[in-house]
């Protein structure tokens, strides 16, 4: 038995994160071998159990491989790379079939609409969110992320090969980085922080898979929990992985409006079962997205959140509403239990008001670049998830795709492990260096924290967020650069602490999407540049790859 509570632990399979990608992975690969999974948080914590809307995939007769094809290639708007959309799209089904084999339960359509027959019944019910021609989301009410994030941690927990340590941030991935090793670059773990006592362990693993989540708290407004810094898109970084595509940061256009809400989400879905949106203009509320896109209110992401932005900044107006009034509080509450006691918390009861939204940090759709097997240019290194960048979104991502995409890829990583040779340029264990730090001593300054997190966040939001400019970009660039320095010196300064960590984080990947922005030659889905041509579909657009020169035996750097 392994003593998890050493300063060296070795085990087959290193998994950072415990949300869908993470807990796919874990569950796959304890067929194969010892797997630990580190988590910096409660293994709850994470964007999988806040989401809503579902899961899509192919399952109506009706429906087609193609058309959901067709909808994700429309979404990503020229960037998608096809093969893998297809390979993504028809992989669907078998992985929802896994995890209802997990005990994961989909509603019925019986459950929440009439039906005539017991084998209608006995469907599932499908939502329709922005962007998709046909209903093919798979929900679990308005809880999917809950449901499944809750099954998948109780298959993990009772599973003799899979040990979650909860409170565990990984701090850096090893790496010939850390040692002078002459071969190609090679992962061979991660140093991880024990968070209660800030113990630094090196965590030495065969394959090592990054399923750290997205980056939303680099925005001052955001749906994503505390826990998405971009760390494991920072860690890649360092270790000289490609990072592509950070420019393509995704608004979700309707968040609960309301100063006592903390950035709660009102599902596309509600606008899949009809609810138009609204905005007012000299007292009167007012339908606005026919001016916008022939979908109206369910056109993709990016165009909603855009014409939300500009409307409010035409009007004046703090908020836009949605009206899903014509529904019935009985389907209301039977379709978004969760929603609906969440709006009636703050007075607003869906069935007889309009709901106040804003749009704000949804997803991240760049990433580690991978393919669809989350395979990275760093051997033995995997990125799955909302981490990765595996070229399914493009530069925007349909509704739905991404818990699809971390099932997919979390499944296909292992898959792909079981080919990969393990003897090959492996460095002896005991040549692993364990984790060192400069002269560092408490810091007496801990505003300098604080400060440079709102300040960012503040930036990232005025500058960098759903509307941009060379200006804007440049500003946000000098202010990046002063504050990447100030904080690395402050890194190797000082003792390093949990808030210290996401900092670097966080600044790292603010840094990544400016650079990205500023790559990027023109407006295309999610990246709107007021100074650059917008794309017209007549090349290829390129993807925009970062990496970092890799330096063997730098660890102060
Ligand atoms: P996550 O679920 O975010 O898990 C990341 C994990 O990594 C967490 O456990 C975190 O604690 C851990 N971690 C991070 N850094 C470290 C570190 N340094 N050390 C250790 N652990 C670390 N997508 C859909 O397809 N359908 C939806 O309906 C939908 N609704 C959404 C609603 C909301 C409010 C949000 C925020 C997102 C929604 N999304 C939806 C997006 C989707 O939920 C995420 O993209 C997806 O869950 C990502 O899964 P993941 O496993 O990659 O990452
Ligand atoms: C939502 O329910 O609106 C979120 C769906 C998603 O992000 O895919």
């Amino acid at each position: 038995m392994t003593d998890f509570t050493k300063l060296r632990i070795t085990t087959d399979y290193l998994i950072i994160g415990s949300g869908l990608a993470g807990l796919t992975a874990a569950l796959e690969a304890s067929k194969h071998g010892s797997v630990l999974v580190v988590t910096k948080g409660k293994a709850e914590e994470c964007n999988t159990r806040y989401a809503q809307g579902g899961i899509a995939c192919v399952i109506d007769s009706d429906d087609t491989f193609d058309a959901h094809v067709k909808d994700t290639l429309k979404a990503g708007a020229g960037l998608c790379h096809e093969d893998v959309v297809r390979e993504i799209v028809r992989s669907a089904p078998a992985r929802i079939h896994d995890l209802e084999g997990y005990g994961m339960k989909f509603t019925r359509r019986g459950e929440v609409r009439e039906t005539t027959t017991s084998d209608q019944a006995r469907e599932f019910d499908l939502g329709r969110e922005g962007g998709h021609s046909a209903r093919r989301i798979l929900h679990a009410g308005d809880i999917t992320g809950r449901e499944v994030s809750d099954v998948l941690i109780a298959r993990c927990r009772e599973n003799p090969n899979i040990t979650i340590l909860e409170n565990h941030l990984a701090v850096d991935l090893i790496t010939c980085r850390h040692f002078a090793w002459k071969g190609p670059n090679r992962c061979y773990g991660a140093y991880v922080m024990d968070t209660q006592t800030h113990d630094i362990k090196t965590i030495l693993s065969h394959f090592t898979l990054l399923a750290t989540g997205g980056a939303g708290k680099v925005y001052l407004c955001t749906c994503n929990p505390d826990v998405a810094c971009g760390d494991g898109i920072a860690m890649a970084w360092r270790a000289s992985a490609e990072i592509a595509n950070m420019e393509f940061y995704q608004f979700h256009p309707t968040i609960l409006f309301h100063p006592k809400a903390k950035s709660f989400l009102i599902s596309e879905a509600v606008r899949g079962e009809g609810a138009i949106l609204k905005i007012r203009r000299h007292g009167k509320f007012v339908e606005f997205m026919q001016n916008y896109h022939e979908l109206k209110s369910l056109a993709p992401r990016d165009i909603v959140a855009r014409a939300i932005d500009n409307e409010l900044k035409r009007t004046g107006e703090e908020c836009a509403w949605l009206d899903i009034t014509h529904k019935s509080e009985e389907f209301l509450r039977k379709r978004f239990p969760n929603i609906f006691n969440e709006c009636l918390k703050f007075g607003i009861n869906m069935a007889k008001d309009y709901i106040p939204v804003v749009p704000a940090a949804h997803y991240c759709c760049g990433g580690v670049r991978t393919d669809v097997n989350g395979v990275t240019n760093i051997k033995d290194l995997y990125a799955i998830g909302e981490c990765g960048c595996t070229g399914l979104h493009g530069a925007n991502r349909l509704a739905s795709n991404s818990l699809l995409e971390a099932m997919v890829v979390g499944y296909n990583a292992v898959i792909h492990s079981l080919t990969a040779s393990r003897s090959e340029n492996i460095v002896p264990p005991a040549d692993v260096p364990d984790w060192k730090h400069g002269d560092a001593v408490n810091s007496d300054e801990m505003i300098v924290i604080t400060h440079n997190w709102d300040e960012i966040r503040r930036f990232m939001w005025d500058y960098v967020g759903i509307v941009r400019s060379n200006k804007r970009l440049e500003r946000a660039k000098n202010r990046i650069r002063m504050l990447r320095l100030e904080i690395e010196k402050y890194y190797w300064d000082f003792t390093v602490t949990p808030d210290l960590i996401e900092l670097r984080n966080l600044a790292s990947v603010a840094e990544m999407i400016i650079d990205s922005a500023i790559a990027r030659p023109e407006s295309i889905g999610l990246h709107y540049n007021l100074d650059c041509p917008k794309y017209d579909g007549s090349y290829h657009p390129k993807d925009t790859i970062i990496q970092r020169p890799l330096k063997p035996n730098i660890w102060f750097e």
